[in-house]
């Protein structure tokens, strides 16, 4: 089973363009897959419990479950169904199949004597909701991250003996260089983990908004313990064992760089505390930037997702992050860039040859598509490469800007071979080889569409859709999600005969 999963979020407010960054990138991925014809779980949710929901809630004077509830009813979920993320499962911290097992997991930590009970005090984000060192601080008392100042905390904790497994992570980073990635958070992290690693204080006491530590319900579980389970707890951890056995564990943990430490340090000590298998990577995408600043809740663009699918489309949008920013570097969004690759690689290199195209074997052929005379072997052999170069891109290495831009490229090569062919030209010749030559170079650019539909669907589901539809593909070769990305190189695959009809326009003229 191929287990992608991304972060769950903090329901204090609604998803912004951050969010949807990295869960759409894990819907690509994840489709990407289902594609290349195998089982796939994609799994999100939401971060419930802490102090930044509990505060969030009073200032708003409703309880924290009534802030949830509502939140992702009318916020979360919402988005991601206008998105076209086809998650599996959506998972809720405040569930009970949650609390429960996560109890039972700390439980199981304690009698095993991997938990203790100490004293702690330091400075705290409640953004991040993590424990600072002085040294993270920027001008002696601000977050690093939210630029907000640290609350100073002293209390009795639980702790959980982290400082033990950093030799034990160091070798298991050695043997599994691709845990962590792209390199640089790999870096980062082996810097981090060698420097040793300090114990986690593992609950709170001075406020009741989580799960209470079962054997002392003064506590609640600090809110990253919680929060960590969800990817064991949602796949049945000590509730449906062989669920858990088909699914576990996650081949890919998506996260942003903001919580590498707690993904890639934390997560795995916990697993391996408990005994469980260790996920196999954890990738770290860049930050959607605003001035300079990582985009968050508190400086935001002023830009909804929402509001930028309504001007561009959903599957524009889907595609024009992953496109633009190499995944694994921040980046930064602009309307002008935007709307520049829109018209340039959406309405006019793809959109525009699937119209004319559909529109000359209309004219030339009354809609059925001809058999070819002969095989365009520098088409075909272009087409061959870009599945395999997209097909390890995307679905192997995550490098979406690398995998989009190869059957970008090939979209242009198709482009390249009309101008070339002029089969507006070659239309006037009405002889025998005259149509012939049309016939095959039609069908050259049809077949090519063909091919170009299954790569984008994963990205583009509505668009890939109208193309499919517009090529009369499916009575001939099935449902679009049916194709499979090892066969979608194969030359030959669209039939003559397929009824060829010039559809809606894909990307329309935007509106200034
Ligand atoms: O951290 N650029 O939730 P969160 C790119 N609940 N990605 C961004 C982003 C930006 N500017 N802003 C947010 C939490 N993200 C915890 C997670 S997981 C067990 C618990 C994305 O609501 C990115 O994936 O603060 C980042 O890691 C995540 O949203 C943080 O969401
Ligand atoms: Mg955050």
């Amino acid at each position: 089973m191929f287990y992608v999963s991304t972060p769950i979020y903090y329901v204090n407010d609604a998803p912004h363009l951050g969010h949807a960054y990295t869960t759409v990138a894990g819907d690509v991925l994840t489709r990407w897959h289902r594609q290349r014809g195998e089982q796939v779980w994609y799994l999100t949710g939401t971060d419930e419990h802490g102090q930044k929901i509990m505060r969030t809630a009073e200032a708003n004077g409703v309880t924290p479950q009534e802030w949830s509830d509502k939140l992702v009813e009318e916020a979360w979920k919402p988005l991601w169904q206008h998105l076209e993320i086809a998650n599996d499962d959506f998972i809720r911290t405040t569930e009970k199949r949650h609390t429960e097992r996560v109890q039972e997991f700390v439980q199981d930590l304690y009698d095993k004597g991997e938990i203790y009970k100490g004293g702690y005090e330091g400075p705290y984000c409640v953004g991040c909701e993590e424990f600072k060192t002085p040294g993270d601080l920027l001008e002696g008392d601000l977050c690093p991250i939210h630029k907000r100042p640290v609350e100073w905390l002293r209390e009795d904790n639980y702790f959980f003996k982290l400082s033990e497994y950093g030799e034990r992570l160091l070798e298991f980073y050695e043997a599994n260089p691709d845990f962590i990635q792209p390199a640089s958070a790999r870096n980062e992290v082996l810097q981090f983990v060698r420097t040793g690693l300090q114990d986690l204080s593992i609950s709170r006491s001075t406020f009741d908004w989580g799960i209470p530590i079962p054997w002392d319900d003064k506590h609640v579980i600090y809110v990253w313990v919680d929060a960590l389970l969800n990817y064991a707890t949602a796949v049945g951890y000590g509730s449906d064992p062989e669920r858990f056995e088909r699914i576990w564990p996650a081949d890919v943990h998506l996260v942003g760089k903001d919580i590498l430490r707690f993904h890639a340090v934390i997560w795995p000590a916990m697993l391996m505390a408990n005994g469980l298998p260790l996920p196999g990577k954890v990738f770290a995408n860049g930050w959607l930037m605003v001035g300079g600043e990582k985009m968050s809740k508190s400086n935001l663009t002023g830009i909804s997702p929402q509001q930028l699918t309504e001007h561009f489309g959903v599957d524009a949008y889907r595609y024009y992050f992953l496109r633009a920013i190499p995944f694994g570097q921040d980046g930064s969004f602009s309307w002008e860039d935007f709307s520049a690759r829109y018209t340039s690689e959406l309405a006019n290199d793809f959109g525009n040859l699937a119209s004319r195209v559909a529109a000359m074997i209309g004219k030339y052929f009354d809609g059925e598509l001809p058999a070819s005379a002969e095989r365009e072997e520098a088409v075909a052999g272009a087409l061959a490469e870009t599945v395999a170069k997209a097909d390890r891109a995307i679905g192997d290495e995550l490098d979406f800007a690398g995998g989009l831009g190869a059957i970008f490229d090939f979209v242009k090569l198709v482009n390249g071979y009309l101008s070339e062919q002029e089969p507006w030209k070659v239309a006037k010749d009405t002889s025998e080889e005259g149509r012939a030559r049309l016939a095959t170079i039609l069908y050259t650019a049809a077949e090519s569409l063909r091919a170009v539909a299954v790569l984008l669907n994963p990205v583009m589901p509505g668009t890939a859709e109208k193309l499919w539809a517009s090529l009369g593909a499916e009575e001939h070769l099935g449902a679009l999600a049916e194709q499979r990305v090892a066969e979608a190189g194969q030359w030959g695959r669209l039939p003559a005969g397929a009824r060829v009809v010039k559809g809606e326009i894909l990307f329309p003229r935007l509106e200034s």
